[in-house]
């Protein structure tokens, strides 16, 4: 095993709240306590096809603890091993597995290992460097919390903030107006965090991809409400969810994307069934990209430190091929691969939070 002097460090995919203080803690941790060399890749993999990559000091990170965003930057759509590079006669497009070339880069740098901040599809890019040699130990982040084999990933708990404090403020609204109002949040096929937002902010409704929703019984449950004097009504409604029997509402695909579908838009067509079938004014919310932004949140700042931290800990150790989890409120590492391109979804039959949120008279939509 070679020993490690000079690592790179990248944001790939989605950003989200929490990702520069995973960087400054790999950095910081690199520097102070291994003596090692960081290099900086600029928007996740693209950098290291197109040779931008920069020298990371501590100083470099000093103050970015607080900032959201990530001011490496980040790119959902760049996977060296099917990359974009033209089109043909016909107008397709056409790929190239440039994954050789890139390693070579990351020697030319003298890069001995990468720590890769990312979700599943950046870690399933990534597992495709650790079967050419490449030495990649992955820090899980994406607000929407479905990485394989950790309980938490960085952005979450931001997310489900931003989330709750917008509910509790379209609650206040709904009530003056006699209104129902649908708030959808991002998540992709999870609802993790229309799940905690939803229950930390007493919505009516919680509506996600794990428990397909029957309109009429949302419907039902409106209308039962206003029988009971309570005549609005707070619906959290995950991107992902799909009535029963039917289909994700699809804002957008994008092909060059290793995630192609781009969700959106259920919350509106939601709003627009429950008033045509109960009549009462219906108004629909997306909160989109503003859960993505902004500072992070105590919780992903701790996090972010820690598993940052644990990543350059376990390079120094001899690990190849490892992602940095947390499980149960410890640190721990399980095999980089095992992550990619697969998605944590949440157990409805067995999950804590929807049986609590059933017993204080949430509905599901089921
Ligand atoms: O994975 C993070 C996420 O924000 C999802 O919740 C959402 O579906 C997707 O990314 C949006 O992607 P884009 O930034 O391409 O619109």
């Amino acid at each position: 095993m070679a020993q490690v002097k000079r690592i790179g460090v990248l944001t790939g995919g989605g950003d989200c709240p929490g990702l520069n203080a995973a960087i400054r803690a790999v950095v910081k941790t690199a520097i102070y306590e291994h003596g090692l060399e960081v290099i900086g890749i600029e928007d996740a993999f693209l950098g290291v096809v197109e040779h931008r990559m920069r020298p990371l000091t501590a100083r470099d990170v000093s103050g970015v603890l607080t900032h959201g965003g990530t001011f490496l930057g980040s790119s959902a759509s760049c996977d060296p091993g099917r990359l974009a590079v033209g089109t043909n006669s016909r107008g397709e497009t056409v790929y190239e597995d440039r994954r050789e070339e890139c390693a070579s880069h990351l020697a030319q740098r003298g890069i001995d290992a990468l720590v890769v901040i990312g979700g599943d599809g950046t870690m399933s890019v990534a597992s495709g460097f650790v079967r050419l040699g490449v030495n990649c130990v992955g820090v899980p982040k994406t607000i929407d919390n479905d990485l394989v084999g950790t309980d938490v990933t960085i952005g979450f708990s931001t997310a489900v903030e931003v989330a709750t404090e917008a509910l509790d403020r379209l609650h206040t609204t709904a009530m003056s107006h006699h209104r129902v109002i649908v708030c959808e949040v991002m998540g992709r096929n999870a609802g993790w965090i229309a799940l905690h937002a939803g229950a930390a902010s007493g919505s009516d409704v919680i509506v996600i991809p794990e428990i397909e929703y029957d309109l009429e019984k949302v419907c039902d449950y409106v209308r039962d409400r206003s029988r009971h004097g309570k005549r609005f009504s707070l619906i959290c409604v995950s991107e992902g969810a799909r009535p029963r029997g039917g289909e994700r509402t699809i804002r957008d695909m994008d092909h060059d994307s290793p995630d192609p579908i781009k969700l959106g838009g259920v919350g509106e067509v939601l709003a627009d069934d429950i008033q045509e079938r109960t009549g009462i004014d219906t108004r629909a919310v997306v909160l989109g990209h503003v859960l993505r932004g902004g500072t992070p949140n105590g919780a992903d700042r701790v996090l972010a430190t820690m598993l940052g931290s644990h990543a350059v800990h376990l390079l120094m150790d001899g690990a190849e091929g490892r992602l940095v989890v947390m499980n149960k409120g410890e640190v721990g590492d399980r095999e980089l691969i095992s992550a990619a391109n697969k998605q944590r979804f949440i157990e409805a039959e067995t999950n804590e939070l929807i049986r609590a949120a059933r017993s204080v008279g949430t509905s599901f939509g089921d």
